[in-house]
């Protein structure tokens, strides 16, 4: 089928929205028709070239939500007409992490989709006859997309697909992170380093975990006013004394957990060093430029700090993401308020334009219902 999508054509260029031809869905594959998709910081990382693992020609796109139109030979999960949200972490339940409850890094699809191929090694998407690859397994800035079976979460039809695409990467990435990495423990003290999409979340997860305090950090007013609404009892601008400050109104002793969700290096090093001597877990959910490195004085591990790195909040994502949307449902998050900004598929460059300025938290695309 012919179908509209925006194409990185060569890195370092706006992405350009043309006509491909998508193949029908294989065994194991299915075909969504995508009617929301935020644009995130990880299509633009790759858009820029800055990711030497990054490829092109390429859809991006990852965080998806649709509507399945057709289902391949051997589905058994999902049927026409299902709600779903799209999983660049999928889960198989048959592989030897997917079995283990210590980890949502499934390895089924793996090798092949970090070369953005379907796991049968090939495209279905292709411009002219020549194969154009699938971003994240998902390549969801596109009227339709096929994905395999394992890397689509079902959720209830009563979901607005415009607010239950930020499922797909970054809000359950923080929820994730409090809730199933850090398992924050009710009555705790939580510091939360970043205020953008995953650290809000976090802000969420720990709340709804039953923390007592939750410091959110960050450089600006406007998100630490939006980390307030969603539940954080503190604030504080990030500066060299971030420290102290923490370590000072925990009574000499630091936070029981820490989350680190900005990528920058020196803040995770912060985070490391206002958790609680003796328990305090700091969890890295930010991800770092590529050669980057955290410095941590041992000091710090010897007197019982752990430091933990959670991906996906260590979601499994087809068990995890429904429960997630239901919490929502029950009203527990507020996910609408995080979308400041409505495009269209053709303004999909303008996405990435607001997130460079720091304008709003997440650009949702709509595409034609
Ligand atoms: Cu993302
Ligand atoms: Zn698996």
């Amino acid at each position: 089928m012919k179908i509209r999508a925006a194409v990185l054509e060569e890195f370092g260029r706006p992405l350009e929205v043309q006509e491909l031809d998508l193949a029908e869905p294989k065994a194991g594959e299915v075909l969504v028709r995508l009617v929301a998709c935020g644009v995130c910081h990880t299509d633009l990382y790759s858009a820029s070239g800055a990711d030497p693992s990054g490829y092109a020609p390429t859809v991006l796109g990852h965080e998806g939500a649709g509507v399945v139109e057709w289902i391949g030979e051997g589905v058994t999960s999902l049927e026409p007409g299902d709600h779903v949200v799209t999983l660049f972490s999928p889960q198989c339940r048959e592989c030897v992490h997917c079995r283990s409850d210590r980890t949502n890094l499934c390895l089924a699809i793996r090798e092949q989709q970090n070369k953005g191929y379907l796991p049968d090694g090939t495209a279905r998407l292709s411009i002219g006859g020549e194969p154009v690859r699938h971003f994240m397994g998902t390549s969801t800035f596109a009227e339709y997309t096929v994905m395999p079976e394992i890397a689509l979460a079902r959720v209830r039809k009563d979901a607005p697909l415009e607010a239950a695409c930020l499922f797909a990467c970054g809000l359950t990435t923080g929820l994730g992170a409090a809730m199933f990495t850090a398992k924050v423990e009710a009555g705790s003290t939580c510091v939360v380093f970043g205020a953008g999409m995953v650290g809000l979340g976090a802000v969420i997860g720990c709340r709804l975990a039953g923390a007592e305090r939750i410091v959110c950090v960050d450089l600006s007013p406007d998100r630490l006013s939006l980390a307030k609404h969603h539940g954080a009892t503190e604030t504080m601008v990030g500066g060299p004394d971030t420290v102290a400050a923490i370590v000072e109104s925990t009574g000499g002793f630091g936070a029981d957990y820490t989350f680190e969700a900005t990528g920058n290096v020196q803040w995770m090093r912060q985070a490391v060093e206002s958790a609680r001597m003796g328990w305090g877990l700091c969890t890295v959910a930010g991800v770092a430029g590529r050669g980057e490195t955290l410095d941590v004085v041992p000091r710090y591990l010897i007197t019982g700090r752990r430091i933990a790195g959670s991906s996906f909040g260590g979601v499994k994502g087809r068990d995890g993401v429904p429960v997630l949307v239901e919490r929502w449902l029950a009203g527990e998050i507020d996910v609408e308020s995080f979308i400041s900004h409505r495009l269209t598929l053709d303004e999909v460059n303008r996405g990435f334009e607001l997130m460079e300025a720091q304008d709003g938290i997440r650009s949702v695309i709509r595409f034609a219902d």
